[in-house]
């Protein structure tokens, strides 16, 4: 086995007595068919897991683009009660059940109070904050039944200090904040041996930044504000983001639940 170095001060563990991290664990992972929730979807396959990658029918061909034949797609819109029934029902009916939850899927608003509509308001905490809890929610009974498992809440940096120009956004992620340490309280004194931990990650170089970025009077400019609001002067990459969760979906993780995990390159420290 060896540690090969890879850029961007990221590294993976290669050679023929590779770990299987999270071997034969089942993981779903929402809004997988892009950005944060590709790569990790590919990291958690190659680490042994079984991947269902869940996301908007529309994306379907996108998500299994590029990933490992084992990994498999569900089609679930995070807002609705009924698909993540379905989910779950598919889940313990085609594999068995569900040892891994990886609540990804977002949208962003770069928009201020004063600029944000109510609608805009509404179907954006319907998909970051509604979604959140569903998927929480269901997983927690499928993995009572299975005798434990990981749940792992995708915030931001957004959800610990305050960003001006995204009202909706950083209030959505103030509330996976609180509502990860809950659930994780919750499942903890009831015994369930689930583990409930949430990621802060800063200015990720994903197609939702891409957007943001896109709709910047002046991109250049907001590109390299973005890379140096981190004290370590760049854009997080998917990868540095997917490590976390490969982390806390292991039972490396085993002792951790309810923690706030940052990986944002020193923004909120100071
Ligand atoms: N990119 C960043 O700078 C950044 C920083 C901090 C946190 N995050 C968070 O990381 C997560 C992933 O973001 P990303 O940057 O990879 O974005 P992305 O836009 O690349 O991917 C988001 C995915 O969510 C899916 N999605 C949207 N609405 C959905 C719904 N109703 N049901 C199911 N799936 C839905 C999209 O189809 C897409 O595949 C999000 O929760 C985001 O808020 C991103």
């Amino acid at each position: 086995m060896q540690i090969a170095s890879e850029p961007k001060g990221t590294f993976r563990i290669t050679g023929e007595a590779k770990l299987g991290r999270v071997q034969n664990k089942i993981a779903l992972i929402t809004g997988g068919a892009s950005g944060i929730g590709l790569t990790t979807a590919k990291l958690l396959d190659d680490e042994g897991a079984k991947v269902v990658i869940a996301d908007l029918e529309a994306r379907r061909e996108q998500a299994l683009a590029g990933v490992g034949t084992a990994v498999t797609f569900q089609a679930l819109d995070v807002t609705s009660e009924d698909a993540w029934a379905a989910t779950m029902d598919m889940l313990v009916r085609d594999h068995g059940g569900l040892d891994v939850l990886v609540n990804n899927a977002g949208v962003a608003l770069l928009k201020d109070i004063e600029a944000t509509g109510i609608d805009e308001w509404r179907r954006l905490m319907a998909v970051n904050v509604d979604g959140v809890f569903l998927g929480c929610k269901h997983a927690i009974g499928v993995m009572k039944s299975r005798g434990g498992g990981s749940i792992i809440n995708i915030s931001s940096a957004a959800g610990i200090v305050g960003d001006g120009n995204l009202a909706a956004y950083s209030a959505s992620k103030g509330a996976v904040r609180l509502l990860t340490k809950s659930v994780a309280l919750h499942c903890a004194r009831k015994g369930y041996n689930i583990r409930c931990n949430s990621v802060h990650p800063s200015f990720v170089q994903s197609p939702m930044l891409e957007a943001m970025i896109g709709q910047a009077s002046d991109p250049a400019r907001m590109r390299t504000a973005y890379a140096a609001a981190a004290p370590l002067g760049r854009l997080a990459q998917p990868i540095d983001v997917a490590q976390m969760i490969l982390f806390l979906a292991s039972d490396e993780s085993a002792f951790t639940t309810g923690a706030e995990m940052l990986v944002d390159g020193g923004l909120t420290a100071g």
